[in-house]
């Protein structure tokens, strides 16, 4: 049996990846360590731990005494890394904490998988490693900093971090091939694109746009809306970094992204009218509108959910114009592509947080709301 060390898997991606993993291999056991921070979420994975196949440990990955406890208690085959700090606009606020976590807690996870991996030394000095071992780090096409009008994020493309999170996940991809240069340490990163799915914490652009649609609140797009994402459904990801955790070849970086690029305002406008779809194809949905107010029919009123609820707001600080990714590499290599396309990601992912009301709102408390206030009063 298999033992993985998912880290950050009360967050959105790390909870996706190990439902999808818990499904897809019954002969696996994976230990969560989550400090369950505003963005984890225990509820999001109480239906997965079972004590068994999966161990739930609360902790930070800063923190080197659990780290050696829990490499020595429970023999990891895998690390796979998706802790972090994740929000660019909170890393504006406050750089420092990315520093901590996404530098220095990955750095404190390779040191501790240091100690426990090595069995030896080669004739070469280099530390000999347990057989089939791997640090797979989660990183980000944000790494590679802003394209133009043109052109594509390759493996090879010059890292160019613009805000504290892109620089803090750089440096922690630093560290991570730092590793398997000096130590030969068993390493793979992957660079995704942008994720949307269930469970995406609503402070992101797409979860944060249902939710204020639900509540009637308006629709804040930074500066013209003219920024461009590269947009991923999040078990597309998660099917990625399992090709490249067991198949990828060590001390390489995979790129992962589906060739769906939209600006900002085309995705907001979608989700506007995918929610009015959605909301005339089932009515009962509409019981999920905080206003509610009655049409002509008699049925609660869904013709103000329109474009005129979206507003410009001042931009973000120093805001990425545009990230695509060439996902070539890990196509040719490892037979990886996108299963979900947009059109039906959006859809799914709109409906589930329709029927998933509760969830939003045991994540958003009052701490979202304070963040909230904050982050959007003075735009
Ligand atoms: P998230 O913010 O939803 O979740 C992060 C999780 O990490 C939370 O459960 C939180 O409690 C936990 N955490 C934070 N600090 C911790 C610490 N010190 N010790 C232990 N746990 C801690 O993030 P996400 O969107 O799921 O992203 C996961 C990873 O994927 C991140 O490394 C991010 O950089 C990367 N990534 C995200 C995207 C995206 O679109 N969301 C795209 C590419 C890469
Ligand atoms: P976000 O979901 O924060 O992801 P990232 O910054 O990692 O790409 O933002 C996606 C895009 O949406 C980004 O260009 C910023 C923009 N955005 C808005 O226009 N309004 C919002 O309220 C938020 C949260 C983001």
């Amino acid at each position: 049996m298999k033992t993985y060390l998912v880290t950050g898997a009360a967050g959105f991606i790390g909870a996706n990846f190990i439902k999808y993993m818990l499904a897809k291999y019954p002969e696996i056991k994976i230990v969560v360590l989550d400090l369950l921070t505003y963005a984890g979420n225990l509820g999001t994975i109480a239906g997965d731990i079972d004590n068994e196949r999966c161990i739930f440990v609360k902790g930070d990955i800063c923190d080197r005494e659990l780290a050696d406890e829990l490499f020595a208690k429970y023999k990891f085959d895998y690390v796979v890394n998706f802790a972090a700090e994740s929000h660019v606009d909170r890393s504006i606020e406050n750089p420092q904490l990315f520093l901590q976590t996404n530098i220095l807690g990955t750095q404190n996870l390779l040191d501790a998988a240091r100690r426990a991996w090595v069995t030896g030394k080669d004739e070469n000095g280099y530390p000999t490693w347990i057989e089939g071992v791997r640090f797979h780090q989660v990183s980000t096409d944000e790494v590679y900093g802003s394209l133009g009008e043109t052109g594509y994020f390759h493996e090879t493309t010059p890292l160019d971090p613009r805000s504290p999170y892109s620089a803090s996940k750089t440096s922690a991809d630093l560290f991570v091939q730092a590793y398997s240069e000096t130590y030969k340490m068993p390493v793979t990163i992957t660079r995704c694109s942008n994720n949307y799915g269930p469970y995406h914490f609503p402070e992101k652009l797409i979860p944060l746009i249902i939710k204020n649609i639900l509540e009637g609140k308006q629709l804040p797009v930074y500066g013209d809306g003219t920024n461009v994402r590269d947009w991923l459904y999040v078990e597309d990801h998660c099917k990625a970094i399992d090709c490249v955790l067991h198949r990828g070849r060590t001390g390489e970086v995979y790129n992962v992204g589906g060739h769906n690029e939209k600006q900002n305002i085309e995705i907001v406008k979608l989700t506007i009218q995918t929610i009015r779809q959605l909301m005339t194809e089932q009515p009962a949905y509409r019981l999920m509108l905080k206003k509610q107010v009655m049409d002509a029919n008699g049925e609660i009123a869904i013709d103000w959910i329109n474009d005129d609820l979206i507003i410009f707001v001042k931009d973000r600080l120093g805001h990425d114009q545009r990230y695509a990714i060439d996902p070539t590499k890990i196509s040719t290599e490892l037979g990886w592509t996108p299963e979900t396309p947009f059109e039906k990601g959006i859809v799914k992912t709109i409906r589930w947080y329709l029927e998933n009301q509760d969830w939003v709102a045991e994540i958003a408390g009052g701490d979202y709301m304070k963040y909230y206030e904050q982050m959007y009063s003075n735009r």
